[in-house]
């Protein structure tokens, strides 16, 4: 998942959420990653629990998450068997682990907010990765949003939810030119009731075609369109596929622990951004077609404003602390 905690108004506690940046970074151009100079150093100066202490499974998930994103940053992907190992330590990892449990206060419905407002457990955060849970009560939606340059392991540590998610269509497809079906009625912006209307059209005859050319609309294609119920298998997806724009429904009271690797930052242009989808149907962009066939597994995203009524609301962790 991965909503920034800024854009969520949530309050980050300062202090030991923070590593110290790294000044002797120098970029590898044969490997596009960044190359620490001073990484040895530090690896060996990194405290280890007593012996005879047993690590707690967080411990282990900083730990590898530590490891993983060591030369991370936007667009960089970690390597397979980086990406694998933190997948076997999510895999293993329980609600019980963190604390949490649905009887929680935040699990539950509010009877005085008309959208049901999400909480959002922060673990910890740095300039590389966060740990993060996302706490939502039955009914509460994360609206379709993105992650850019991110690589992000989600884990459903409890309840059923539904999971929408959408790539980009990067290249035309292979068949837009032996399927012309473009008519040259031009319309003005667009607005969802027109949608709407259109959509009613679509479904009693044949898709009446208008060429847009509107660039907040692009191509995605449909990802995951499923419901989950844990326990299930950590979803991971990256900067250009896996599912990068996604929407979270909770079905039930539901736990989301999310990996981000990086985080948000809007400083360093990785701001959230929240998208409204329409069928295939519902527009058509000059020399762009998708196969008869392939229609319903593809969609118009349309950038949005925040949803006013979306609400983070930063709760208190209280499981185990994690030693830096
Ligand atoms: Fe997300």
């Amino acid at each position: 998942m991965g909503i920034e905690t800024s854009a969520g108004n949530i309050k980050r506690e300062k202090g030991n959420s923070e590593l110290a940046k790294n000044k002797n970074q120098v970029q590898d151009p044969s490997s596009n990653t960044r190359v620490n100079t001073s990484n040895r150093g530090k690896k060996t100066r990194r405290r280890l629990p007593k012996k005879g202490l047993v690590v707690s499974p967080v411990q282990t998930l900083y730990d590898t998450c530590k490891d993983v994103f060591t030369f991370g940053g936007i667009g960089v992907i970690p390597s397979p068997e980086s990406i694998e190992k933190l997948r076997t330590v999510l895999d293993g990892i329980k609600a019980a682990d963190f604390d949490v449990s649905p009887d929680m206060p935040f699990f539950r419905n509010s009877s005085t907010r008309r959208t049901q407002a999400i909480g959002y457990l922060h673990i910890y955060e740095c300039d590389k990765f966060s740990i993060g849970i996302f706490c939502l009560p039955p009914s509460g939606v994360i609206p379709l949003h993105n992650h850019p340059g991110m690589t992000v392991f989600s884990k459903l540590l409890f309840g059923t939810m539904h999971i929408k998610s959408y790539d980009w269509v990067v290249e035309k497809p292979s068949d837009a030119v032996k399927h012309p079906e473009i008519q040259e009625s031009e319309v003005q912006q667009p607005e969802v009731q027109e949608l709407e209307v259109k959509q009613s059209e679509v479904e009693q005859s044949e898709p009446k075609k208008t060429k847009v050319q509107q660039p907040g609309v692009r191509l995605a294609k449909v990802k995951v369109d499923s419901d989950f119920t844990a326990p299930c298998n950590t979803s991971i997806l990256y900067p250009a596929d896996g599912g990068n724009m996604h929407c979270f429904t909770a079905l039930t009271a539901c736990a989301v622990l999310d990996v981000l690797g990086p985080p948000y930052n809007d400083s360093e242009g990785r701001h959230c951004t929240y998208y409204l989808d329409f069928p295939y149907a519902n527009f058509s962009v000059d020399g762009l077609s998708v196969p008869v066939e392939e229609r319903d597994s593809h969609a118009w995203l349309q950038e949005r404003e925040k949803p006013e009524d979306l609400a983070f609301i930063g709760e208190l962790y209280k499981g185990p602390k994690i030693l830096e």
